[in-house]
Formats: C-alpha cells, structure tokens, sequence
C-alpha cells in the first residue's frame, strides 16, 4: 500500500536488506516496523518508534495508515483515549479534532470562528507506510526512502516506551508542600465521643480519636485536627491556607446532601482541574458554551465567575489551596442556586478519595426532596464523568510548569489553579527550609 505521508523521494523502492532480528531501525535504515496492518484501525494503537511513542490510526475504515505524536498538547491525554469521527481524531478531553496530517482543526471552546492555534497540532513521524502486511514509521528523515522488504521474515515491533513525564514541576499526591495543608480525612458523623477512625493521608495511616469532651486529636501527632462542615480535617503541619468558606452551610432555606465518598486512582490535582474546567467534551456530549471566566486571586487561592448567556446561568468557582473547591450554579431567572463542594484527600500516590456535597436553594422558599435529589444526581453523574476519563488518562499530577501544556483563554480557572499550587509548593518550600535553618541555628 501507497505511503499515507510523503516520503522524501516519492515511491521508488529501495531494497536495504532484512530487517534487524529485534525489528529495530531495521537493517540501519531508520525505518521501524510499529503493527501488523491488520491490528491498526480507526481506534488509536500506541506503537513505539526510535524510544518515542506514536499512535498509528485510519481516520476512515480501510484508509491509509497516519502516525501522529502519542498525546494532545493541550492536557498531555494520551491519544489511545481519542475517537476517529468524521474523518478528524478527537481528544476525549475537551474535543479538540486533529486531521490526518495532525492539524488541529477545531478547538470547541474557541467558538465557531476561533482559530487554533500552530502550537496545538500535534507533531509526526518523518514518514509511515505499510509494506508486506506491517506499517513503518521513520521517526526522522533518513536517507533510506521506504521501507526494507521483510522477505518472509516477521519483524518484532520495538515495546510501547511509557509517555514521558512533562519537563517541569508536577504536583502528585506526595508532594511535600501538602504537609502544609488541610486535608478531609473522613465524614464527621461517624467519630462518636471516645471512638477511633483510621483513614490514609499522604501515604500514611492516621488515627483520629473523639476525645469524651469532643475534642479530636490524631495519631501520629497532626499540627490541627478540626471538624469542618460535616467532615474530620488534618494539617500534618501549619497550613499555609485557610479552610473553605461555604456561607450556604448557615442558610436556613438551603437543603443539603452528601454523595458516599469514591476513591479515585487519579491525583488530586488531576481531580481538582477536572472540576473547575468549563470547556470540556467528553465523548457523546455536545460542545460546551464558549465560556472565559475572570479569575480572582487571593492569599488561598482563587474565584473565578463565569456568565453563560445561552444558558442564562452565572458560575462561580472557588478554590483553596491545595484541594477545597466550590463551583455555585445561579440560575438568573428565577434566582435558584447549586453549589457543589468538592473537597479531594490525596491518600496514597495512585489513591485519592473524593468527598462531594451538594445545597441547593431556591428562591421560592423550601427546597423539594425531589429538587435535591436531581441535584445530587447531576453531582454523582458529572463526578462519574470525571473519573471513568482520568481512569482512561492516567494521570498522576498535576503539571505546574505553563509551557509544558497548552491553555487557551477558556483554560483561566485552570491555569489559576496551577498557578496557585505552584506559589504553594514554592511557599511551603521556603517555609521548611527556614524551620530547617532555624533548627540548625538553634542546636
Ligand atoms: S483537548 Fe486534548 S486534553 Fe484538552
């Protein structure tokens, strides 16, 4: 079958000998055998090439084969999570469609006369082709214009590298910095006076007692163990951010409800950037209303509000460091409002635990059983959403370093959020290495 990428001198075959016992840059001649044709289909194949790792894909049943970089720019999602639909390959995140070249054609969030930008196409192979029932790729130009013929020998494609981590700073779930921080351990209720819980943060077991005058204290020793709307809360040591205020918690006319907690096996700052992002597309779903948000930041974090006019709803999100998030819906019509709190316990590094509750107060008066249950519905189907995507993705933190991602003006809240935690790890940085300093002072 013809090459789907233009080599460099057109299709003149060029015999360089049996390709090598490993199936590796075959016979010198930069080509690698990647798949056999048959297994590569219109869903992404992650295939190795010279250590980078490459999708291979038919943006059509029975087209030619088109090998492009393994992740989306924008996120860093591997591309084994996309879908092939109507010719384009769609990112499962927020929907931006790549054509067979790796042009990125469509950026949902941009609108429909937003152009994307050159930094969003994804990069390619110097050339693919099939030859003798595989497909080959030449990561770089080589002199050596197709592909050797495999002369009745079967080549073994070179194993499927990991994708590399990005180039700066991530936030996972054992970053030091979050020592400084209050983390949700457990719901309160379950703690009677002189009763014990167990329960994981940052890699550690802990043990939280109910003292018989209500009092909590932790074992090993925590810097605060406090209650704080409907849940037990540990700093292992001083915060450097203040618990979430949630004002409707004191609202007489609010009704209230709690999801059971869920683990995930995505990072906190996975989850927490999944939460505050207006612009995703997950498969299925039609493309979100454009939306820019205007951010705010203070000492703990950020808000940022965010008007949807065809929906007719204001969004106001809030966040403090490095976990407590809060999105209120405001329907301006009548006035309604949800609020959804996400609070995130980063347990172990491939186990974080999701706390979420819902109030809801409407104008009128008095709340609806029925109201409230379509509300913590919504709640439980969006969270599901959130984690069958990172379940797929994979992701283990949070990149906090700008250019090693891709954002776009509707990207606002998440790039103050990696803003924030990136000012955090580096605050609390400096706060234990001034305690260090001091304690050597000291001795
Ligand atoms: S569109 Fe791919 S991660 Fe956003």
């Amino acid at each position: 079958m013809a090459s789907s990428r233009t080599t460099p001198s057109g299709t003149t075959s060029c015999r360089t000998g049996a390709p090598g016992t490993d199936g590796r840059a075959a016979a010198g001649t930069g080509w690698y055998a990647v798949a056999r044709s048959s297994e590569v289909g219109t869903t992404p194949r992650q295939v190795g090439a010279g250590g980078q790792p490459y999708v291979v894909l038919r943006t059509r049943p029975g087209a030619e084969v088109t090998a492009l970089s393994a992740r989306c720019p924008h996120r860093l999602v591997p591309l084994t999570t996309a879908t092939v639909v109507d010719g384009r390959v769609r990112c499962a995140y927020h929907g931006w469609e790549f054509n067979a070249e790796g042009r990125c054609v469509e950026i949902p969030s941009l609108g429909p006369v937003g152009t994307p930008p050159p930094r969003a196409d994804l990069s390619a192979p110097w050339a693919v082709e099939e030859r003798d029932g595989w497909v080959w790729l030449a990561p770089d130009p080589t002199p050596v214009p197709r592909p050797p013929r495999t002369n009745g020998t079967t080549p073994s494609p070179e194993p499927v590298p990991d994708l590399p981590p990005p180039d700066g700073p991530v936030l996972d779930n054992l970053h030091p910095a979050l020592e400084h921080a209050w983390h949700p351990v457990a719901p309160a209720a379950g703690l009677r006076a002189g009763g014990y819980l167990q329960t994981r943060l940052l890699g550690r077991t802990w043990t939280v007692h109910r003292r018989a005058d209500g009092a909590l204290d932790a074992d090993p020793p925590a810097w605060g163990v406090v209650e704080h709307l409907g849940l037990v809360w540990i700093a292992p040591a001083e915060p450097r951010a203040e618990l979430l205020a949630v004002p409707e918690t004191a609202d007489p006319l609010a009704a209230s409800g709690w999801l059971a907690p869920v683990r995930s096996a995505a990072s906190a700052g996975a989850l927490a950037d999944a939460f505050l992002d207006v612009s995703r597309r997950p498969p299925g779903r039609p493309a979100p209303e454009p939306a820019v948000p205007e951010v705010t930041h203070d000492p703990d974090g950020f808000s940022g509000v965010q008007e949807e006019p065809l929906r007719a709803r204001r969004v106001t999100s809030v966040h403090r460091a490095p976990f407590q998030l809060l999105r209120r819906e405001q329907d301006l019509p009548t006035g309604a409002v949800t609020t959804v709190v996400r609070l995130l316990q980063p347990e172990d590094a491939d186990s974080t635990r999701v706390h979420t509750c819902v109030l809801v107060r409407q104008a009128g008066g008095a709340v609806s059983p029925d109201t409230l249950a379509a509300a913590l519905a919504s709640a439980a189907a969006e969270l599901e959403e959130d984690l069958a995507l990172l379940a797929r993705w994979g992701s283990t933190g949070l990149p906090l370093l700008p250019r090693d991602e891709l954002h776009l003006r509707a990207d606002r809240l998440g790039v103050a959020l990696r803003r924030t935690l990136a000012d955090f790890a580096a605050d609390c940085a400096a706060a234990d290495q001034a305690e260090a300093l001091q304690g050597r002072a000291t001795a």
